[in-house]
């Protein structure tokens, strides 16, 4: 496994890299639900890349990225053991060096949701993700569906722009209790850490009404509200059901539809989604 922490020695190695190219996009503190698309780069690609950036342009005002958790040494470990061939980790001035002026910015898809409390946001990752397939170009790009709205806003930016990599998602892998695994997991305190199952809890009695029958958006909104609002260590912050693919609200269910949710616990906004509805 070779680490490339500058652009200007990745741009001069890339060229020499002529197999099929796998991209893991990752702000490193890397949990099982990164490795699992690790793993699905391996068995797809000749070649594996992992990115390990925090991007501070994907951080609001006030947001965590002075103290969003790193652990280059844990992560360096867990890539070697899966045989990634290469770990891009570029420094925030190699990214952003002076002078750098352009934004990539998915207009419509960005506003909802995660665009409500993070007012550019989308914009900070559809611009790094940008930038980085456009220096390593893989064929394939792995994402988690546990950020929903950011695979559909990445889906688009490489429609529009005409970029030749697959966005390939995978499943949100889970703790025991069902809380979808982050990195800002770590930030909870155990009682919190305890509250924070109602996420999903809510999002598979949204499912199960859904199962049997209900087919009302409000009705399934509602069901998800109550249930977030009954624990009392979370702050809701929404309970949506759109469409998979333009995130309209959906105010009937009669194809494919996506549940998601958003709460703070403590100080830590925490977010999870599940499609439910015929595809
Ligand atoms: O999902 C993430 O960790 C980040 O948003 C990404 C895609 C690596 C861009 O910084």
């Amino acid at each position: 496994m070779k680490v490339v922490e500058s652009i200007a020695q990745w741009k001069a190695l890339r060229p020499r890299l002529t197999r099929s190219l796998g991209l893991v996009p990752t702000m490193g503190y890397l949990h099982e639900g990164h490795l699992s698309l690790v793993r699905r780069a391996r068995a797809e690609n000749e070649v594996v890349v992992v990115w390990i950036f925090v991007n501070p342009k994907q951080f609001g005002k006030g947001e965590d990225f002075q103290t969003y958790p790193r652990d280059a040494e844990a992560d360096l470990r867990a890539l070697e053991a899966l045989d990634t061939d290469y770990v891009l980790s570029p420094g925030v001035d190699d990214v952003y060096p002076p002078g750098f002026q352009t934004t990539v910015s998915v207009a419509v898809l960005s506003k909802p949701l995660e665009g409500v409390s993070r007012p550019g946001h989308f914009d900070g990752v559809a611009t790094v993700v940008a930038k980085m397939t456009c220096l390593t170009q893989p064929a394939r790009a792995y994402f988690g569906q546990k950020d929903a709205q950011q695979t559909v806003v990445v889906r688009r930016m490489v429609e529009d722009l005409g970029m030749l990599t697959e966005i390939v998602v995978c499943p949100t892998i889970r703790e025991p209790d069902g809380l979808a695994m982050s990195s800002r997991n770590a930030y909870l305190s155990p009682e919190e850490r305890r509250a924070a199952a109602v996420l999903y809890r809510a999002l598979q009695n949204a499912g199960r009404q859904y199962q049997a029958g209900e087919r009302q958006g409000d009705a399934l909104r509602g069901q998800m509200r109550a249930a977030i609002g009954a624990e009392p260590l979370a702050t809701l912050e929404y309970a949506a059901l759109v469409h998979p693919e333009t995130l309209v609200e959906l105010t009937s269910v009669d194809g494919p539809a996506l549940a998601l949710v958003a709460a703070q616990f403590g100080s830590t906004h925490l977010i999870d989604n599940l499609l439910i509805g015929e595809k």
